[in-house]
C-alpha cells in the first residue's frame, strides 16, 4: 500500500547536494531507489534524484519496523526519507560520487510509489536497443546521462534567451497552424473542421511571420521555435525540431554573422569553457565545394580534394579522359596513411561511392615501396608521377580518384573524405572547427525537371551586384545566404530578404511560381511589402544540433525528450494513430488507403 506525503515531508536538499558540511544535520530527501544492498545486519539504499545519488543507511540502531521496510524496497521504488547526515567513516568513503563521504542514517521513510521490475536497468551508457528505450522513454529519461542531456538543454535555452535579450531582441511567438511555409520539405497538414476541405500546415519554420514582424517594426525578433518537416530522417534530422530563430532590421548579412558568431562564442564559453576565436573563417560556397566537396566542410582534418583534370585530359585511360571529354572532371583525395586498408576495404569504397551516383573509385597505394593500383597500368609514368606530385603522395598513402560530372565528383569525394577520416580516427568530437559558408548560388538547377528552384528559400535576397543577371544568366546570380558549419554539420543558416515587391515577383517567376499561384500562396506577404518594408535578414540555428555538438553526441534524438524513430513513429504513445469515423466525418475526410490496408 503506497503512502502519501504529509505536511512535514518537506525536502531539505536534493540527493546529490549533500557534503561533509551537512554532517549532524537533519535531512529529508525524496527520490528513486537506484539499488538496495542487503548485508544482513546492514542495508544500504542508493537514492537517486535529478542531481545524483545519496546513500541511505539502516543498521542495528534503526527502528526494527523501518529496517524491515527497507528490506522490502526494490529498484525504482519512490521514497520520502527522514534521517541524520553522518560521516561514512574512513574505509567506506566512495570517491566516485560527490556525496561519497556521507550517508543518511534513516530514522523513518515512506514508500510513495512501488515499481515493477523495469524493462532495462536505469544506468548510464546502457546498450539497450533504441526501440525499447523509446517505448519506455520515461524510464530512459531517468538514466543519468540522458537526464543530464535534458538538464543541459534547459540551461542552453536559458543562455540563449539571455544572450539575445541582452542584445535587444524581443521574444515573440508565431502560430503553429499556418499557411504552408516555403522551406522546401513536405508539409505536415492539419485538416480544418470549420472549413472542410481546407488545411493548415504546421510551420517548417517561422520564416514568413518573422519577416512580417520586421515590417511591423519590432526590429529584432527571437524565438526558440518548433518546426515541422515531413522529410526522410537521419541522425541530425527529426520531423519536429527546434530552431533558435531570429530576424533583424536595418542590417547587412555581415552584421547578422558578426552578432551570431558572438552568440556561438558565448555558448561555447558558458557551456564548455572553450574560447572560440572570432571572427570565424568565411568561405565561399564555390571554394568549399572545390576543396572539400561539400557546403558543410569538416575542417577538423585536411585531406583536401585535388583536381587532376589538366593532368588526365589527354590520358589513354577512357574512364578519366572520357569523363573530361563529356564535360566532367577528375579529382582525388590523398588518404594519408591509407595504404594500411586492405584490398577488401578499398573495394567496399566503390559501393559507398555508388550511393553518391559515382560509377567507381580508382585507387593507388604503396606500402614499403610495394605499389598496387586499379589505374596505374593504364597511365604513363609521367601521368602517374604527376598525380602523385599533385596530391603530395608519400609511401604509406592511398589515393582515391573519382571521374564524373562535377556534382557527382564533389558529392562522392566529399563523402569519402569524411568516411576515411572516421576510419582513420581523425574525427575528434571534443575538437571544434567552425566557419561560415557564404555566397551560395541563388538558384539550383534540377536536372530531372530542367527547372530552377530557390537554393535557400524564395525570399532570399540576391547579391545586389548580381541582380542584372537575373533575366539572362540566373545561375550566375549569388545569394546573400550563409550557413554556419560546425564540425561538418550545418548548425544554422540565414540570409537577407527581398524587401521590394517587384523583385520578389520576378524571382517567384524565375522559379516557376506563376503570379496567380504566388498571389494565393504569399499574396498577404507581398501586399505587406507595399507598406514600407525595412531592409532585413536573419537566420536560424538548429537548436537540437547545437546541443548535440556541445554535448559531443552523435544523434539529435539524445537531446530531445520525446523524439521520433527513423520512420517518424513514436513507439511510447504509438503515434501516429488512427482516429474514429466521427472525427473524420467532422473534418470532411474519408480514408481511401490506410497503413493497415497495405499491411493486410
Ligand atoms: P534552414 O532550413 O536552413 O533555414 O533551417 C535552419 C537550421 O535548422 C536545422 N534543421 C534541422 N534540425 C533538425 N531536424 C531537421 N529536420 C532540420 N532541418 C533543419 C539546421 C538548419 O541549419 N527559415 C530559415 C532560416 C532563415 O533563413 O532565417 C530556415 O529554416 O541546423
Amino acid at each position: 500500500m503506497a503512502e502519501f506525503l504529509a505536511k512535514n515531508d518537506k525536502r531539505t536538499k536534493y540527493c546529490g547536494e549533500f557534503t561533509k558540511e551537512d554532517i549532524g544535520k537533519e535531512a529529508v530527501v525524496m527520490g528513486w531507489v537506484q539499488r538496495q544492498r542487503d548485508l544482513g545486519s546492514l542495508i544500504f539504499i542508493d537514492l537517486r534524484d535529478r542531481t545524483g545519488i545519496v546513500q541511505l543507511a539502516f543498521d542495528e540502531n534503526t527502528d526494527k519496523t523501518v529496517f524491515d521496510k527497507a528490506f522490502q524496497t526494490r529498484s525504482e521504488y519512490v521514497l520520502c526519507v527522514h534521517g541524520i547526515v553522518r560521516s561514512r567513516g574512513e574505509g567506506a568513503i566512495n570517491k566516485n560520487i560527490p556525496t561519497g563521504e556521507i550517508e543518511i542514517a534513516v530514522s523513518s521513510f515512506k514508500i510513495l510509489g512501488t515499481a515493477e521490475t523495469p524493462p532495462f536497468e536505469i544506468v548510464e551508457n546502457s546498450d539497450v536497443r533504441t526501440d525499447v528505450r523509446m517505448k519506455y522513454r520515461y524510464l530512459d529519461l531517468r538514466r543519468p546521462d540522458v537526464h543530464h542531456n535534458m538538464l543541459m538543454r534547459s540551461r542552453i535555452a536559458k543562455i540563449t534567451r539571455d544572450f539575445y535579450a541582452e542584445n535587444g531582441f524581443i521574444e515573440i511567438e508565431t502560430p503553429n497552424l499556418v499557411k504552408p511555409t516555403p522551406e522546401g520539405a513536405r508539409d505536415y497538414l492539419v485538416p480544418s473542421r470549420v472549413h472542410n476541405g481546407k488545411f493548415y500546415a504546421l510551420p517548417q519554420s517561422p520564416q514568413i511571420y518573422k519577416q512580417l514582424l520586421m515590417l511591423s517594426g519590432f526590429d529584432r525578433y527571437i524565438q526558440i521555435a518548433r518546426c515541422f518537416r515531413d522529410e526522410d530522417l537521419r541522425a541530425d534530422r527529426q520531423p519536429e525540431f527546434t530552431q533558435v530563430d531570429l530576424e533583424m532590421s536595418f542590417v547587412s548579412e555581415d552584421d547578422i554573422m558578426t552578432l551570431n558568431e558572438k552568440f556561438v562564442q558565448h555558448l561555447f564559453r558558458e557551456v564548455k569553457g572553450i574560447e572560440i576565436e572570432l571572427p570565424l573563417q568565411r568561405m565561399k560556397y564555390e571554394e568549399a565545394m572545390r576543396r572539400f566537396g561539400s557546403d558543410k566542410p569538416d575542417l577538423r582534418f585536411e585531406m583536401e580534394i585535388v583536381d587532376l583534370s589538366v593532368i588526365l585530359k589527354e590520358c589513354g585511360f577512357k574512364v578519366f579522359s572520357g569523363a573530361i571529354a563529356n564535360g566532367g572532371i577528375v579529382r582525388a583525395i590523398n588518404v594519408k596513411g591509407g595504404a594500411k586498408f586492405s584490398r577488401k576495404e578499398i573495394d567496399a569504397l566503390a559501393k559507398f561511392a555508388a550511393s553518391y551516383k559515382a560509377k567507381g573509385v580508382a585507387w593507388y597505394k604503396s606500402s614499403d615501396g610495394e605499389i598496387s593500383s586499379s589505374y596505374a597500368k593504364f597511365l604513363s609514368d609521367t601521368e602517374n608521377e604527376a598525380i602523385k606530385e599533385a596530391v603530395f603522395f608519400e609511401d604509406g598513402d592511398l589515393i582515391l580518384i573519382v571521374a564524373d560530372r562535377e556534382k557527382i565528383v564533389c558529392d562522392t569525394l566529399g563523402a569519402l573524405r569524411c568516411h576515411m577520416a572516421k576510419k582513420l580516427g581523425l574525427v575528434k568530437k571534443d575538437e571544434y572547427r567552425m566557419l561560415w559558408v557564404t555566397d551560395f548560388p541563388l538558384f539550383e538547377y534540377d536536372e530531372e525537371s530542367g527547372a530552377l528552384y530557390a537554393a535557400h528559400n524564395p525570399f532570399t535576397m540576391p547579391v545586389v551586384e548580381d541582380i542584372k543577371y537575373l533575366d539572362t544568366e540566373p545561375l550566375k546570380v549569388n545569394s546573400t545566404a550563409f550557413d554556419i558549419v560546425i564540425n561538418g554539420m550545418e548548425a544554422g543558416g540565414g540570409s537577407m530578404r527581398i524587401n521590394h515587391p517587384e523583385l520578389q515577383e520576378k524571382i517567384l517567376g524565375i522559379i516557376g511560381i506563376p503570379k496567380e499561384i504566388a498571389r494565393t500562396k504569399f499574396g498577404f506577404l507581398m501586399d505587406a511589402y507595399k507598406y514600407g518594408a525595412p531592409p532585413h535578414g536573419g537566420m536560424a540555428f538548429g537548436f537540437d544540433r547545437l546541443i548535440t555538438l556541445l554535448l559531443e553526441l552523435d544523434d539529435i534524438r539524445d537531446v530531445i525528450a520525446f523524439p521520433k524513430m527513423q520512420n517518424a513513429s513514436e513507439p511510447m504513445s504509438d503515434s501516429p494513430g488512427i482516429t474514429d469515423s466521427q472525427s473524420l466525418a467532422d473534418l470532411g475526410i474519408s480514408i481511401i488507403h490506410s497503413e493497415e490496408d497495405s499491411v493486410k
